[in-house]
């Protein structure tokens, strides 16, 4: 298979070098990858389109054009430092899957249509499935276009300048577009490869939300201010994230979880007291009411710290958005599917979000789980042995084949 090969040529599209992978979202190394990437649709035959956001659809029409169509695909953008794997096992393996199509001599009626959306890592913007969201409408146009990235660039310019045009209304499909969509994913977590399963057959996808504090403190002379007078914008922080944590443990369900993966502090030099800090959580969870009862901790540690430290606090909610359910007819294609490739599989929820969660509002969506080695994602040693990427390719073809016809 070609994917093999064309997975490690993907991974060199990164603005750091090795180990691991860093693609932001329009960074010249994505930017490339997407030319080299639509480069390969076309040699496949297939016809290329992009959106606004520069999500980008590469279609193998079918017979009857007309009718709702089948989709697949999944992101090529990487957090800084992170794997081969993540994302794009989707994207390549869908093209993958419609060349094991192609070659077979199938002849699909319904347009099997490969997509590669924009943004579903929240580095750049804040914000997970910016371009899923917005092919779903399930975001204020007006208010993302004014999105603005760690620089401050909102993301009306920064897609301009990445030639990407129109009105982000644009970007929304209208309704009944897509017959039924199917995402392959590495699993990103233990379970598979720890019970020696070949696929996972994803049921229901977690609710994430993500909040950023700004917290006000005091500064001042790390030798001269006394205890007793201080402001500490960190020490405040830090007992939020604690609080946040604990709360996540209490909930007793292996399905809570709560981290806080940046700290930002203010003037950051060691001998003078934070005076402020900019703070960020990701707390999710399968059910949306236990997520919120850590939330409830949150907010409640803020009103702590308030009182305690003086500090003064401000929440911003960057999302919060609710779980998916997966279709049952597409999780039984995907069943069938793998029980004619003959692998081994089982029924899975998926705790990291992916564009699925947003397509799921306006399409019948289902998700293929490939194994990872030791659980390990989001790391440059995250890795998917070639034998179970040729699996899930299998089993998409066999999945898209029984949708399309
Ligand atoms: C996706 O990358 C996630 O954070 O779940
Ligand atoms: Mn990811
Ligand atoms: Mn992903």
């Amino acid at each position: 298979m070609k994917i093999f090969s064309e997975l490690e040529t993907l991974a060199a599209f990164s603005s750091a070098s090795g180990p691991g992978v860093t693609r932001i979202v329009f960074s010249q190394p994505d930017m490339e990858a997407r030319t080299w990437f639509k480069l390969l649709c076309l040699g496949a035959g297939l016809e290329v389109r992009e959106d606004a956001v520069g999500n980008t659809f590469a279609t193998w029409r079918g017979s009857e054009p007309h009718l709702a169509r089948v989709g697949t695909g999944s992101h090529i953008d990487a957090i800084p430092h992170s794997g081969k794997y993540d994302g794009t096992v989707g994207v390549l393996g869908g093209l993958e899957a419609i060349r094991t199509l192609q070659a077979s001599g199938f002849r699909p009626r319904r347009s099997i249509e490969l997509l590669l959306f924009t943004s579903e890592e929240p580095t750049r913007f804040g914000i997970g499935c910016l371009g899923s969201r917005l092919l779903a409408g399930a975001l204020d146009t007006a208010a993302a276009d004014r999105f603005e990235d760690t620089e401050g660039k909102p993301l009306s310019k920064i897609r301009e300048q990445a030639g990407f045009s129109g009105t982000l209304d644009s970007v929304k499909l209208p309704a009944g577009y897509y017959h039924g969509f199917l995402e392959l994913h590495i699993e990103q977590g233990p379970l598979l490869e720890r019970d020696g399963i070949q696929l996972g057959i994803v049921t229901n996808i977690a609710a994430p939300s993500s909040f950023r504090l700004t917290i006000e403190g005091e500064g001042g002379h790390a030798g001269a201010v006394l205890m007793p007078q201080r402001r500490d914008a960190f020490l405040a922080a830090a007992e939020i994230a604690l609080a946040v944590e604990s709360a996540a443990r209490a909930t007793g369900a292996i399905d809570t979880v709560a981290t806080s993966g940046v700290c930002e502090v203010f003037p950051g030099v060691i001998n003078g007291i934070p005076s402020r800090v900019k703070l960020e959580f990701d707390i999710r969870d399968t059910d949306p009411q236990r997520r919120d009862t850590v939330v409830q901790a949150l907010e409640a540690a803020c009103d702590r710290m308030r009182q305690k430290r003086g500090t003064a606090i401000q929440i911003h909610t960057l999302n919060s958005d609710a779980p998916a359910t997966c279709d049952f007819a597409l999780i039984d294609v995907l069943k069938r599917a793998a029980e004619n490739e003959g692998c081994s599989h089982s029924s899975m929820v998926s705790r990291a979000y992916h564009d699925s969660l947003f397509m799921s509002r306006i399409a019948p969506v289902s998700m293929l789980f490939i194994p990872c080695k030791a659980g390990v994602s989001h790391r440059p040693d995250e890795y998917a042995s070639p034998q179970d990427i040729a699996n899930g390719v299998r089993v998409l073809s066999d999945a898209l084949s029984q949708l399309s016809q």
